[in-house]
């Protein structure tokens, strides 16, 4: 699995975005170290806060899985109807914590602009002087 083909996996998990409210469509690939790769979608609710992003669908599923660890990440996100070039599109604070728990601060994030064009970060760059697991032990 190279850096194209997760974020085109994350492009193809944008399109099970549920967003009716937003218009605002995300998709993500987290890739485990195993060598799986978890996708998710954004899906919101009539009730606002019950909504989930696409980042923590995608971790959601894979932990439920009991898969624990990861090496990348890919996400992408734009309003409906919008093709390439994506604006890019980070994850939300409570995600970048909900990374953090499972995540190594060195972990590339793929913010994904298009088939094969993404800004890479590391989730430590996202949440500088973070709080997390490590800080507990
Ligand atoms: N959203 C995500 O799924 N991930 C992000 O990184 C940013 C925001 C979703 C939440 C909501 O459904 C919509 O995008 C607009 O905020």
């Amino acid at each position: 699995m190279d850096k194209k083909e997760l974020a085109n996996l994350a492009i193809k998990a944008r399109q099970m975005s549920y967003s009716p409210y937003s218009h605002f469509q995300v998709g993500a690939a987290l890739l485990a170290k195993d060598g799986r790769v978890f996708t998710g979608c954004n899906i919101e609710n009539a009730a606002y806060t019950p909504s989930n992003c696409a980042e923590r669908t995608a971790l959601f599923k894979a932990v439920s899985e009991g898969v624990r660890e990861f090496s990348m990440l890919a996400v992408v996100g734009a309003a409906a109807g919008q093709s390439e070039p994506f604006p890019v599109t980070g994850p939300c604070g409570v995600c970048r914590q909900a990374l953090n728990e499972f995540c190594e601060l060195d972990m590339p994030i793929l913010l994904v602009t298009g088939a094969d064009s993404w800004e890479e970060v590391t989730l430590g760059q996202l949440l500088p002087y973070d709080f997390g697991p490590r800080d507990l032990k």
